[in-house]
C-alpha cells in the first residue's frame, strides 16, 4: 500500500515519552539504503524514581514536559537538520503511562502545527516490533519477542500496521521480575545486570524455582509467582544462616535467571512452530527490549532459532530499550503509505498492536502491557 507520491527520501523527528525516558532523535530513509539514524538522544529519569522503588507516573510527566523541547533541539542539532528539512513528525501516542504520553503528543502537535508539518501518531510497541527493519532490514512476516521492563510478548509482525499476538505475559514483565528480585536480594536498580552479574558465581540448580505456564498449551507467561519463590527461598536461607550469605544470593540469582531463561526458551520454540507454519520465504527472529541485553536470556533463544533453520536478530541495545529513533523509524513506515494523522490526535494509555483479539490482562509499574 504505498504513496503514488512516495518521495525518494524522507526526513522525520521522532519523540518519545511514554514511560521514564524522554527522547528525539531525527531519521532518514533512502529509497536505496534504507534507513539511517541522524540522531537519537535519550535522557532517562532513573534518578528521580529511585527512591520510590519504580515510576511514580506524575513525577515522569513533569519531566517530560520540562526536558521535551531541549531534547529535540539537541536531536536536530546532532542532526543538523532544521524544521525545514523535515517531511513529518512522529511521536509516540500511546500505550504508555498516559501523563508522558500527553507531554510529547502535546509538544509534537505544537512543533506539526508551528512548522506546518504532517504529524505522525506512532504505537510505542509498533515501535520496538519494526525496529529491526531500521537496523537489519528484515521483510515481513517475522517473528519478535518484545521482553523489557514493561512488555513482555510475542508477535508475527506481518506489515507495518499488522500484527499477530501469539501470546504474553498475564502479570509482570521479565525486567519487572529481574528488577523485584534485585531489590528483594539487596541488589542496586535497574535489576537485570546486577542478577545477571552476581549469577556468574551461583549455582543454577541449587533452586528449582517454577517454570509458570510451561504445562500450559500456547505462548502465554507469568512471571509474578517467581519472585514470591524467591523470597521464600531467600527467607529461608536468611533463618539457617542469620543474614544472606554471598554465596546464597548468587545462587539465588542463577537459579531465577535460569527459571526465566527455560520459560522464554520454550515458550519461542512455541512461538516459531505457528510462525514457520506460515511458511515465511524467509524465516527470522527479532528481539528488542532491555532483558535482551541479558547473555544467558540471548544464547538461549539464539539456540532455539539455529535449532529450527530461523535467522536471529538482536538489534544494538541502545536500539532495543526506549528510543524516538525507533518511532521516527514508525513514523516513517506509516507516512511511506500515506497515513496521517491531524491536530485531533489522542493519547492512548492502552493501545493493543493487534485488535483483532483482547487486550492482555498484565499492567504492570510501568503502565499498560499491550
Ligand atoms: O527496554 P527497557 O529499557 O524498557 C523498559 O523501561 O521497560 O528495559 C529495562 C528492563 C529493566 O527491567 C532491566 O532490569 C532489564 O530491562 N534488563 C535486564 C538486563 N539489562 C536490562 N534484564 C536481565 N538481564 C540484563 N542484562
Ligand atoms: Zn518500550
Amino acid at each position: 500500500m504505498q504513496r503514488p507520491d512516495t518521495p525518494n527520501q524522507l526526513t522525520v523527528l521522532g519523540i518519545e515519552s511514554s514511560c521514564d525516558d524522554t527522547s528525539a532523535a531525527v531519521v532518514r530513509w533512502r529509497k536505496e539504503t534504507g534507513g539511517e539514524i541522524l540522531s537519537n538522544v535519550v535522557s532517562g529519569q532513573t534518578e528521580l524514581h529511585a527512591a520510590f522503588g519504580g515510576v511514580v507516573p506524575e513525577i515522569a510527566a513533569r519531566a517530560h514536559a520540562e526536558k521535551l523541547d531541549l531534547m529535540v533541539e539537541a536531536a536536530l542539532r546532532d542532526a543538523r537538520v532544521t524544521l525545514k528539512e523535515l517531511d513529518a513528525i512522529a511521536v509516540t501516542a500511546g500505550p504508555g503511562l498516559i501523563g508522558g504520553v500527553l507531554s510529547g503528543v502535546m509538544c509534537a502537535k505544537g512543533l506539526a502545527a508551528g512548522a506546518g508539518l504532517p504529524l505522525v501518531g506512532v504505537n510505542h510497541l509498533a515501535g520496538h516490533a519494526l525496529t529491526p527493519r531500521l537496523t537489519d532490514g528484515l521483510g515481513f512476516p517475522y517473528l519478535m519477542l518484545l521482553v523489557s521492563g514493561g512488555h513482555c510478548q510475542f508477535l508475527i509482525v506481518e506489515s507495518p500496521d499488522r500484527f499477530h499476538r501469539l501470546g504474553g505475559t498475564i502479570d509482570d514483565a521479565p525486567g519487572e521480575a529481574f528488577d523485584k528480585t534485585a531489590r528483594l536480594l539487596g541488589l542496586e536498580q535497574p535489576g537485570g545486570p546486577e542478577v545477571e552479574q552476581a549469577a556468574v558465581a551461583g549455582n543454577s540448580k541449587r533452586f528449582p524455582f517454577p517454570r509458570p505456564l510451561l504445562d500450559r498449551p500456547g505462548c502465554d507467561m507469568s512471571f509474578s509467582g517467581l519472585k514470591t519463590a524467591l523470597l521464600r527461598a531467600r527467607d529461608a536461607c536468611i533463618k539457617r544462616e542469620q543474614g544472606l550469605r554471598e554465596q546464597d544470593r548468587a545462587d539465588l540469582c542463577a537459579s531465577f535467571q535460569a527459571a526465566v531463561a527455560d520459560v522464554l526458551a520454550e515458550k519461542s520454540r512455541r512461538a516459531l512452530a505457528a510462525y514457520l507454519a506460515l511458511n515465511p520465504p524467509v524465516p527470522m527472529m527479532a528481539v528488542a527490549g532491555g532483558v535482551a541485553a541479558n547473555n544467558l536470556i540471548r544464547a538461549r533463544l539464539e539456540a532455539v532459532c539455529t535449532e529450527q533453520g530461523t535467522g536471529f536478530v538482536a538489534p544494538p541495545l541502545a536500539l532495543c530499550t526506549d528510543n524516538a529513533g525507533m518511532i521516527a523509524w514508525a513514523g516513517i513506515e506509516r507516512f511511506r503509505r500515506g497515513e496521517t494523522d491531524d491536530l485531533t490526535l489522542s493519547a492512548r494509555p492502552r493501545w493493543p498492536l493487534d485488535t483483532r483479539q483482547a487486550a492482555m490482562l498484565g499492567s504492570g509499574k510501568k503502565g499498560a502491557k499491550a
